[in-house]
């Protein structure tokens, strides 16, 4: 079992052998394994490495931070591209975008010798409040699921384990290592579980990270129902789970092991080799749940060429300018623009003299004098940053005048916003304020008096209150985090060099009362628990179940153009069973520019006999079209599309009767409408 073996012995064993089937290589290995060599792999070393075992060659599985590129170390010795916020992203509805920034993350984690990515960040946007709303993608399943699986298949296109985290319902950051988030059985299915299981069952994802909260009283990383049961037995997932970086404090070595996780992060504690050995002799756990779990791991070892010479892999590449045009474009399309009244923007290079640029943003960057503020386990450390200003200095260079006193200038930029200071977008606390800060407010309404041609960009990554001054302003872009690029995306669209297509992928509240997280304490941040009192009303299914006005609605965006929408088609109007729906729209561009549009499909059950959300979106299509364009865009539906979880017989199901098919242009500006008919 312990035999010593040569180097070339080694190179002999079957596990080592390339052309063996993965299976066969993982039983081979884990065979080899003796018990305490099992226990030692369960546990981590030096915060992002697992331990070797030098006897059967065995060598560290290293993982990384995160969800904007890859961190190598803590002190930015090593640089990497430092790509737009997870917010920004998704804020682009290009599932092309999000593989392609896979891939790339995927490149530079191979280049510095790791393994696995501790990402993508897929929580639903509960609240506004979240600190760590920026890393995460949307209020919406549907949308979630699309853009994750995409980040994942991208990720593992170069034999690199992408990490889906945090599993599940961490969705906020206050009491994130004690509280239970209570959540009914339908909300899980319907709005939290969606994107989680997707990158399963089409994306083969292969790895998961436990969450620090308990979830309806058990903690992630010991919760036998949410890994065992669900993950690992309905989903189908083959690879392996770690706890988020020490989640299993307040576990039992026991019930991780028997709930099926793998890894404990980032150093031994309930899996140490004295708990392990004690749990085990105690007969607390099986020593198949610890091959499972150990098996688990492996694979994925196996998975992403641990044992294959470096020769048979991709190649890995960091920094590339190919990199940096990924990430520019992420912030090019993830930018919205959220009003534009008199067609201010975009400003023209020709006719403007004098631009004035200011506000606590214009020179925004994660990493000032070698300080890093970037939010806690998402930061990075680039090899530069484009600030605002920056951009606009490179696109304006002998044409525009920047200068800093808006009465004189024929133009002036406001870059206001939030930062990653602890109690704004931040990983740890929550935010501490929904409204920008006083001098903030107070600024944009004193320079708008001094010059109206005022505009407004924003740099953060979280819904926040406008209501005091957005009634002055005639323009304002949301530019969330943009990454490294972010000061030539912003001049770009601004400048109108590229027609800004981002839509917003959560809602933005008027008022912090108006979202559904925030009906009391108990909802958020409740105590010991935080009760989800709201059910499957997430996001923009509460605003519009409730009737309230949002400031910005879920799938808003404006651009420089116009889409015209037309012909919508069906290819039936009633459906049966296993029956596909066929839906087509004509889209045109009718403005003068080219331009993006995301064309939404979203689905309403009119004759239901539960309370449903008035809308759900069920599909999205970009399409980029020149002045006068034309495009037809298809969308497949299918029985699921139309379902509901129902409590009642724990499955998902159908009602029989009319639903309504809403295509538009956001979750509130429906275009055109029809009918069909579910006849089961
Ligand atoms: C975060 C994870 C992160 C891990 C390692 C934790 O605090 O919640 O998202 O991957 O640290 O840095």
């Amino acid at each position: 079992m312990n035999e010593i073996y040569s180097k070339e012995q080694l190179q002999k064993l079957p596990f080592m052998d390339s052309n063996i089937n993965l299976e066969n290589r993982v039983e081979d290995l884990l065979g080899r394994l003796t018990l305490e060599e099992k226990f030692k792999l369960c546990s981590g070393r030096l915060m992002w490495h697992t331990k070797p075992i030098k006897r059967l060659g065995i060598k560290p599985f290293t993982m990384y931070d995160g969800p904007h590129g890859v961190r190598p170390d803590t002190v930015g010795e090593t640089k990497c591209t430092y790509f737009p916020s997870g917010i920004c992203r998704a804020a682009t509805w290009s599932p092309k975008l999000s593989h392609e920034f896979g891939k790339a993350v995927a490149e530079e984690v191979r280049e510095v010798g790791a393994h696995m990515l501790l990402a993508p960040g897929i929580n639903i946007q509960r609240t506004p409040m979240n600190g760590r709303t920026f890393e995460y993608q949307t209020e919406d399943p549907h949308l979630n699921k699309v853009l994750a699986v995409a980040t994942v298949k991208g990720i593992q296109s170069q034999k690199i384990a992408a990490c889906v985290k945090h599993f599940i319902c961490n969705n906020q950051e206050t009491n994130r290592f004690t509280v239970s988030s209570e959540v009914s059985e339908r909300a899980l299915q319907e709005i939290y579980l969606p994107a989680f299981k997707a990158t399963v069952q089409e994306a083969d994802a292969w790895s998961f990270m436990t969450c620090y909260n308990k979830v309806n009283g058990i903690y992630g990383s010991e919760n036998y129902n949410l890994l065992r049961e669900r993950l690992m037995e309905q989903w189908g997932f083959r690879g392996f789970t770690v706890s988020d970086w020490n989640a299993t404090a307040n576990t039992s070595t026991e019930s991780c092991v028997t709930a099926g996780l793998s890894l404990e992060m980032p150093t031994a504690k309930k899996y140490n080799k004295r708990n392990m050995k004690k749990a085990f002799q105690e007969g607390k756990f099986t020593e198949d749940s610890l091959n499972d779990n150990v098996k688990r791991l492996l694979r994925v070892m196996f998975l992403v060429g641990l044992y294959d010479a470096d020769n048979t892999l991709p190649r890995g590449s960091r920094n590339t300018l190919e990199h940096q045009v990924i990430a520019r474009k992420i912030a090019e399309e993830g930018i919205v623009l959220l009003k534009n009244e008199e067609a201010l923007l975009p400003l023209d290079i020709n006719t403007i003299k004098k631009l004035a640029v200011i506000g606590p943003n214009a020179n925004f960057k994660i990493v000032e004098g070698g300080i890093l503020s970037g939010g806690g386990s998402s930061e990075n450390y680039p090899p530069y940053e484009i600030t605002p200003l920056e951009g606009l200095k490179q696109k304006c260079k002998d044409k525009v005048e920047i200068i800093d006193t808006p009465s004189k200038a024929d133009v002036t930029i406001i870059f206001a916003g939030l930062n990653h200071d602890p109690g704004m977008d931040a990983e740890g606390v929550d935010k501490n304020a929904f409204e920008l800060p006083l001098d903030q407010i107070e600024l944009i309404n004193k320079t708008v008096r001094e010059n109206p041609k005022t505009i407004v960009v924003l740099i953060n990554g979280s819904p926040i209150a406008m209501e005091d001054w957005i009634d002055n302003v005639p323009s304002v872009i949301e530019a969330w985090y943009g990454g490294m690029e972010a000061g030539n995306a912003i001049a770009n669209v601004l400048f109108g060099d590229v027609t800004p297509s981002g839509k917003l992928t959560m809602t933005f509240p008027k008022k912090l009362s108006d979202s559904s997280a925030h009906v009391s304490k108990r909802t958020f941040p409740g105590d010991d628990k935080v009760f989800y009192d709201e059910g499957i009303f997430v996001g923009y299914r509460h605003f519009d179940i409730k009737d309230i006005e949002p400031l910005f609605p879920f799938g808003y965006g404006l651009s420089y153009t116009t889409f015209v929408y037309k012909n919508l088609k069906m290819n039936k109007s009633k459906l049966r069973k296993d029956d596909t729906l066929i839906v087509s729209v004509d889209i045109v561009n009718s403005g003068k520019r080219s331009g993006a549009e995301v064309v939404q499909l979203y689905v309403q059950d009119i004759e239901s006999s539960v309370e449903r959300p008035l809308k759900e979106l069920k599909g999205f299509k970009k399409v980029y079209l020149s002045p006068g364009g034309k495009t037809t865009v298809v969308f497949e539906l299918g029985k699921r599309d139309l379902s509901y979880y129902d409590d009642v017989s724990g499955k998902w199901k159908v009602e029989e009767g009319l639903f309504s098919i809403l295509i538009g242009s956001s979750s509130r500006d429906i275009r055109l409408q029809c009918k069909i008919e579910y006849i089961g």
